[in-house]
């Protein structure tokens, strides 16, 4: 969980961006909820290397980037930053192939705890694990933990190969934007049948989270409601996601704290049983359109989501016990998971209205 600067600011990156997004999230309860790593995405590094080291935009980052990760870690927060397996960045600047080992030392020296790896400018004839293995090894050899994040977009399967060569996460697709359309894309439809690639230290990627960008910033996208942005994060919470923040977290609107701060919704995101949801099945076209998710949870209960991906408000979504595995006879207590009340005890099925593009993220709870 943390907050990365791409979605939102892309080039617009800078010292104060980074320490004013430390404070807010201190500040507003982010920290407390357990969004952890403050991470630097493309373009904050200068145009040419110094001395074989790769070194920062002294336009953007004056005291260079030390002393932000300082900034970072006194808030009691992780610092986390951006390269690439290629000669350069996505945005062209210098990158790490050929340099893996001093770009990690690098990073060690400046108290980097996260790193983002890109796939762009990949030398060709070379294979994706293997330009992954490298930096993963090279940071292993620098000696300092760090969490690291394979941006590979799914090409060849990272889901595969990603643990294997030192990924704690992967992603799975090309870029989001903030739209729902790319929600739909990205997240409901294909995400399905990589659950059984997932599970604790090994995550797989659906993109940075857009709830609260609301068509503004670097991947804006014409925006989003707030039914969409709760239907994607309750999505990507049961599908044991990484929680990378993508809005300006030191102007966000109640309804976005709302979301990104939801205790229960959170906690369906990192139980430690740390099982991916799956897709349990649906209407997949046309006005009707509906998904059925659901995360089995540590505790032995199911946390569901009814999501809505037609165009009728009010629509009746059903969950049979039998799609869930659950004995048709067992009684279970449903609660809502964004609002936190008790619906009852219930056997057999459950059926909530949901809105358009909105979701009845509940927890089936079966009792003894
Ligand atoms: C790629 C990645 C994005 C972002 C940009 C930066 O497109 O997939 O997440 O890091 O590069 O240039």
């Amino acid at each position: 969980m943390g907050w990365n600067s791409w979605n939102t600011f892309g080039p617009d990156i800078d010292a104060t961006v980074v320490m004013e997004t430390a404070d807010a999230i201190v500040s507003t309860g982010l920290k407390a909820a357990g969004y952890e790593y403050v991470v630097i995405d493309d373009l904050w590094e200068a145009d040419e290397r110094v001395d074989g080291r790769l070194t920062w935009d002294a336009a953007k980052f004056p005291d260079g980037i030390q002393p932000v990760a300082d900034y970072v870690h006194g808030k009691g927060l992780k610092f986390g930053i951006y390269s690439c397996a290629g000669s350069h960045t996505c945005a062209g600047k210098p990158a790490s192939y050929g340099y893996e080992e001093v770009d990690a030392r690098t990073f060690a020296e400046w108290g980097v705890d996260f790193l983002k790896y890109d796939f762009c400018y990949a030398p060709p004839g070379l294979d994706a694990p293997s330009l992954y293995q490298r930096m993963g090894q090279a940071l292993r050899s620098a000696g300092r933990p760090t969490l690291f994040s394979v941006c590979e977009w799914g090409s060849n399967k990272p889901w595969e190969w990603g643990a294997r060569v030192g990924g704690h996460m992967w992603r799975t697709t090309g870029d989001i934007n903030d739209s729902w359309a790319s929600i739909v894309d990205i997240g409901f439809e294909r995400q399905a049948g990589l659950e059984a690639y997932a599970g604790p230290g090994r995550w797989n990627d659906p993109d940075m989270l857009v709830v609260g960008m609301y068509g503004k910033g670097n991947v804006a996208h014409g925006g989003c409601t707030d039914a969409e942005y709760r239907s994607h994060f309750s999505l990507w919470c049961l599908l044991a996601s990484p929680l990378m923040i993508g809005c300006d977290a030191r102007r966000m609107s109640a309804a976005t704290r709302d979301i990104l701060l939801n205790r229960e919704v959170i906690a369906v995101n990192q139980d430690p049983l740390g099982r991916q949801g799956y897709r349990v099945g649906g209407i997949l076209h046309g006005i009707e359109t509906a998904q059925t998710w659901a995360k089995p949870l540590e505790s032995g209960a199911i946390a569901v989501g009814l999501f809505n991906l037609g165009y009728r408000d009010g629509r009746l979504a059903m969950v049979a016990w039998q799609s869930l595995g659950l004995v048709e006879s067992r009684p279970c207590r449903v609660r809502n998971l964004w609002t936190g009340q008790d619906l009852g005890v219930h056997t057999g099925s459950f059926t909530a209205r949901v809105d358009q593009h909105d979701v009845a993220l509940v927890e089936i709870a079966p009792l003894g």
